[in-house]
């Protein structure tokens, strides 16, 4: 059984809700972490992971979201850190994709909600595109495990957050052509990695551009199974070691 670490399903994506969580429950996928990424998506969570058992809950302000949020969005999620199946803060970090205008403002909001996982102890769900270096740098100053999801990076890059007790997320995008992370992953130890799907987002080959869920962490599995020439159950209990290692699940 494979563990969904990383989606976002909300109604805003998915009015079938009910319908694919039946679809995710038969499929060789026992648990989903939902991943808020503002106010609305990380009420939405809070109320999904009451009504489905398989569903955990990561709640934060993505970087997308730097420019709307509210100080009261953060004090929400303290407030809400420790309910029950919250697992993590996230998805939180940096995203210098469309600009780093606001790139003080970005770390501000990252580093308020790293501050949060230290004091309460949670492991953060991290997110950082194209801004490795900053990542890393504020990482660093906080004594907190977790995630870097959806890794894509160098293999060098890779090596510095294991160090710092991170798991790096791999999903579909290694399934696409062209994709340097396929050398990467076949270097790193099963140890070092967890499956996601980043739903709706990132659907692997050859369904790409099409609606992701987390049932496709099969399709991703069998991927990494055959480039690492390991039998799937040994990925799954891999991966869900790893898991623990890093959640209260
Ligand atoms: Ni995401």
């Amino acid at each position: 059984m494979f563990t969904d670490t990383h989606c976002h399903l909300y109604k805003e994506y998915y009015d079938d809700l009910d319908e694919l969580i039946t679809k995710i429950k038969n499929s060789s996928v026992n648990r989903v972490i939902n991943n808020g990424c503002d106010r609305k998506s990380n009420e939405e969570v809070l109320s999904l992971i009451e009504k489905y058992d398989c569903m955990y809950g990561a709640i934060g302000i993505h970087p997308e979201s730097v420019d709307t949020y509210k100080e009261e969005d953060l004090k929400d999620i303290e407030k809400h850190i420790n309910d029950n199946k919250v697992v993590a803060i996230g998805e939180i970090g940096l995203d210098y994709h469309y600009g780093k205008e606001n790139r003080l403002k970005q770390i501000d909001l990252f580093e308020k909600q790293l501050q949060l996982a230290e004091k309460y102890n949670k492991p953060v769900i991290v997110h950082s595109r194209e801004a490795t270096l900053d990542t890393i740098e504020i990482l660093k100053k906080y004594k907190i495990k977790g995630v870097i999801h959806s890794f894509s990076g160098s293999y060098e890059t890779a090596c510095i957050y294991l160090k710092m007790g991170f798991v790096l997320g791999i999903n579909g995008v290694i399934t696409f052509k062209n994709c340097n992370l396929k050398e990467v992953v076949k270097k790193l130890s099963l140890k070092d990695i967890v499956l996601e799907t980043d739903s709706p987002y990132l659907t692997p080959m050859p369904d790409r551009g099409k609606r992701n869920d987390s049932t496709y962490i099969v399709v991703i599995a069998e991927y990494i199974a055959n480039l690492k020439n390991v039998a799937l159950d040994e990925l799954a209990m891999e991966t869900n070691g790893n898991i623990k290692k890093i959640f209260d699940i």
